[in-house]
């Protein structure tokens, strides 16, 4: 398997991988994988039958030497004509003050992404009362610190038959004197037995020191959180996890929140708790996220006004990614019975029998809904990761979302010219920067971190 194509897939090779270590083990992965990918095709049809949809269109490849892979020259990605105008009133006026903007043209945006993209986070969640199931005194590398595994209950007396907890960890130095800032991050669950290959050694054959460790080293915090503790990550699972519990078992209608929205309500639950924790500064939490979680990361930051900083990794299609470039992963691809679930039902539209150019907002109004708030677009190198994230996607997600920072005071990207490979753009209130690596946030965590600084100073 080519390299790009095993790290866009790693949660599940990861997993494969994993299970190979004992036969029946693997077998019984592999049985249920089949069995969550044909309930999920069986959903998706549902979806469809809903919205009246016969026939979709299909994405290209994530593998570069099929005959349809995916675009990757960029004299053929810029296909559409317009971009949505974020300073534009759905009625042609012109958005000339930051009032207009909040009160009309902000919300405005967030109906249109609700409606069509992302789906209707509901109203009157269930309540969530945190539990600390455990608080320990350990050392991360050079650093004592203070973990303590929470469990969010969820209230599920209105349909009791589906439990739904939220996990995650929290840790801060323990030689912290005052509330301390905390990056939160959305983590991978890896099956038992799987074990990730040990970090990079450095010149002087130490190894590098991991995020946690350059957050502590800065006497910060960190938090993860297991989103799929409340809802899976596939379409089978949209009758169960916060999703399910809220319609009572039942599959979703079209505009329904997808499994980002559900993911973020996670995180700003989990937040919740952070606020009532003495060891951190609720009002210094940022958001960290690859990939799927890095469109989940995108989405927190533009929903939960509470959350300070976005770093968001290689969020591709879904993410921060112009959807209506021809270049890379497609529409059509996240449309398809793999990844609906992450989106409103309604998104499936636009594989057919609309098409993206119908999008009545694109992925640089995602960003334009974190403004004023600051945030670090990352991605890796194109020879390593692959093209299939769209880097100049991300990265114009970023450029596009500049007049709604300059409108509200803020500094923009500085350039709508795509940067050279490990050219950090970190002047303005959003940043962007490539590193030379693969499918990962790993190498632009201390670029990220110095960025960060300025605001949690
Ligand atoms: C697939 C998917 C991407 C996603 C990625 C990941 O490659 O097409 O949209 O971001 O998986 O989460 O690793």
């Amino acid at each position: 398997m080519k390299k790009s194509i095993f790290l866009l897939l790693f949660p599940v090779c990861a997993a494969l991988s994993a299970t190979a270590q004992d036969t029946t083990g693997r077998a019984a992965f592999l049985a249920a994988q089949d069995s969550i990918r044909k309930l999920s095709v069986a959903d998706h049809q549902r979806m469809l039958d809903q919205l009246g949809i016969r026939t979709l269109r299909s994405g290209p490849s994530g593998n570069p030497s099929a005959p349809n892979a995916a675009n990757a020259d960029e004299s053929k990605a810029t296909t559409y004509t317009s971009l949505p105008d974020p300073l534009v009133l759905k009625n042609g006026k012109k958005v000339t003050s930051a009032r207009m903007w909040w009160t009309q043209r902000r919300p405005e945006i967030v109906e249109d992404f609700d409606r069509e993209v992302y789906g209707r986070t509901p109203a009157n969640l269930p309540k969530v009362t945190w539990e600390v199931a455990s608080e320990s005194r350990e050392m991360n590398g050079d650093f004592p610190v203070i973990t303590k595994k929470l469990i969010g209950h969820v209230d599920n007396s209105t349909y009791p038959a589906l439990k739904v907890d939220i996990e995650m960890t929290l840790s801060t130095p323990a030689n912290a004197t005052k509330p301390v800032p905390v990056m939160m991050s959305y983590g991978f669950r890896f099956p038992p037995g799987f074990r990730l290959p040990p970090p990079p050694a450095s010149a002087s054959g130490k190894p590098e020191p991991t995020w946690q460790q350059q957050l502590l080293a800065k006497g910060w915090g960190y938090v993860v959180l297991y989103p799929t503790s409340y809802q899976a990550d596939n379409g089978a699972g949209l009758t169960q996890g916060i999703i399910g519990l809220v319609n009572k078992g039942r599959p979703r209608k079209p505009d329904d929140w997808g499994t980002l929205k559900a993911w973020a309500w996670g995180a700003g639950r989990a937040l919740d708790y952070l606020e009532t924790d003495r060891a951190v500064d609720a009002k210094k939490v940022g958001i960290e996220g690859l990939s799927r979680y890095g469109k989940a990361a995108a989405v927190t930051m533009a929903y939960e006004p509470r959350i300070a900083i976005g770093f968001i990794g290689s969020s591709g299609e879904g993410g921060v990614k112009i959807h209506r470039r021809t270049f890379g992963e497609q529409v059509e691809n996240v449309a398809s019975a793999a990844e609906y679930h992450w989106m409103a039902g309604n998104f499936i539209k636009f594989a057919g029998p609309l098409t993206p150019n119908d999008l009545p907002v694109d992925a640089h109004e995602l960003v334009a809904l974190c403004a004023p708030r600051p945030v670090f677009i990352s991605v890796g190198s194109p020879t390593v990761e692959g093209t299939w994230v769209d880097a100049k996607g991300m990265f114009l997600g970023g450029v596009h979302a500049g007049p709604v920072y300059r409108l509200l005071g803020k500094k923009d990207l500085g350039t709508t010219e795509f940067p050279p490979m490990e050219t950090a753009l970190v002047d303005g209130d959003v940043a962007f920067r490539q590193h030379a690596g693969g499918h990962t946030t790993g190498p632009n965590w201390p670029t990220f971190l110095a960025f960060a600084d300025r605001y949690f100073k």
